[in-house]
């Protein structure tokens, strides 16, 4: 893995065993659905209203772009927000550079909306971000005439991207399994003469196609024969503001769903979480394992599906995690790999090259982490097996490497360990889940606090 960057500021915490976790989990809004709210209010006419936005760094950082590109966002300070968009292809130059903080979301989505109008713009973000190639993006936007100049060629940031003045549609074929790199390309599609067609073989998330429906674009979605799906987008026509809700985010459901898990004892409740079946490979595979999760109250809010968790105490058995299904439970590896370590069994988890260029090389974070807590775990380039067992030692000191998610999976593991495991720096957990800590406490998590 390569040197870890140094954040400013750590802030090392550990997680011990302690009494059954109980209670009701009220996670915040999900990460992908808030950015794309924010994106496409400020490329939309008029007004558009959000509620349940997650107010985490990332997402912050995304609505300060969208001001310095020259819309108008406010929040009232008890979760009311509100974005005056500049309309399509009217993003104003901006005056300073666009500071993403840790988001590859945020960054990469961004970069596809401004990819198809007249400014240049340059962004630049945290050590973790500035290591995560954008070439991924930003060849595939040259398509449309956008230019840009970055370091190297991974295209790393601190980059800049000239956007075409004059785009016109493409037809793309999306070659990684990226929502990010599929989203970057429909959102610079809304700007360019004609309609573009982007295919993809592998289905990811779909937060962005749904959101354009409901601003009104010009967008249809067909299934292709070989599983994958052909999605055009008329451009050159406006998007008009809308009221939008976020639904309550999985991905950060999935930290105290599996402490309930593996605590003995526990049971609590997750209300009303996104169940975009995009977004539930995690919650198919636990089910697999033997988890006891019970889903309830399954309904419909602001164009997703979503539905109550009850969680209870559960044995768990080692499973084999189709590659397939990798997309659909993307930012949940580290911790399945957490459950899967007291399972009773292998768990064989596939296809996962992707985990390699996340916010860490999660595939050697997680592997590491696993090992220095005495849990069975081998890493091959693209997968990793872990074998569980009913007691898990811990004492391990984990190394996050700047990852909200290594750090919230492995205080989880400490949460049902022999002994306490300690994580080097939770900073970057406001990345995506601010309350997390509050949130745990509140359902019994015992938490170290190590002496200064
Ligand atoms: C996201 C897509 C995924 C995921 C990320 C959020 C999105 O990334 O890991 O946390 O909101 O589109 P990739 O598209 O790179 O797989």
């Amino acid at each position: 893995m390569p040197a870890t960057p140094v954040p400013d500021k750590v802030q090392p915490l550990g997680a011990r065993k302690g009494a059954a976790l109980k209670g009701i989990a009220l996670v915040p809004g999900d990460k992908s659905i808030s950015q794309r709210a924010l994106i496409l209010g400020g490329m939309a006419r008029g007004e558009t209203r959000i509620s349940g936005l997650l107010e985490s760094e990332d997402v912050l950082n995304t609505a300060g772009a969208v001001r310095t590109l020259g819309a108008v966002v406010t929040c009232d300070g008890e979760g009311h927000w509100r974005v005056t968009g500049t309309g399509v292809g009217n993003w104003r130059q901006p005056d300073k550079i666009l500071d993403f903080g840790n988001s590859g979301t945020g960054s990469r989505l961004m970069m596809g909306a401004i990819a198809t109008t007249p400014i240049t713009a340059t962004f630049t973000g945290d050590a973790s971000l500035r290591s995560r190639p954008m070439a991924r993006v930003l060849d595939p936007l040259t398509r449309f005439g956008t230019r840009y100049q970055a370091q190297g060629a991974k295209a790393l940031m601190p980059l800049t991207v000239i956007g075409a003045g004059d785009a016109k549609a493409i037809s793309y074929d999306v070659a990684v399994a990226s929502a990010q790199v599929k989203s970057a390309m429909l959102l610079a599609a809304l700007n360019a003469q004609g309609t573009s067609c982007i295919t993809q073989k592998i289905l990811t998330r779909d937060h962005t196609e749904k959101m354009l429906s409901a601003f009104g674009a010009g967008i249809s979605v067909e299934p292709l024969g070989d599983g994958g799906e052909k999605i055009l987008v008329a451009g050159r026509k406006p998007l008009l503001a809308c009221a939008i809700e976020v639904p309550r985010d999985p991905s950060s459901a999935a930290f105290p769903l599996v402490a309930a898990l593996i605590v003995p004892g526990s049971e609590i409740s997750i209300p009303a979480i996104l169940l975009n079946p995009r977004r539930i490979g995690l919650i198919e595979t636990l089910l697999e394992m033997g988890a006891d999760i019970r889903i309830q109250n399954r309904r419909s809010s602001g164009g997703e599906e979503i539905g109550d968790l009850v969680v209870r105490h559960s044995a768990l058995k080692g499973v084999t995690v189709p590659a397939e299904r990798a997309p659909s439970m993307i930012d949940e590896y580290p911790i399945l790999a957490v459950a899967a370590a007291f399972a009773d069994g292998v768990t064989v988890m596939q296809g996962l090259e992707e985990l390699r260029v996340k916010e860490s090389d999660r595939l050697s974070a997680i592997a590491r982490g696993l090992e220095a807590n005495g849990v069975a775990v081998s890493e091959t380039p693209d997968g990793l097996t872990v074998t569980g067992a009913c007691r898990v030692m811990g004492g391990g000191m984990v190394s996050t490497h700047m990852d909200h998610r290594i750090a919230m999976a492995f205080l989880t593991l400490g949460m049902a360990a022999r002994d306490p495991v300690m994580v080097d720096d939770i900073a970057m957990i406001a990345t995506s889940f601010p309350s997390y800590q509050g949130l745990m406490r509140g359902l019994g998590a015992d938490f170290v606090v190590p002496d200064p």
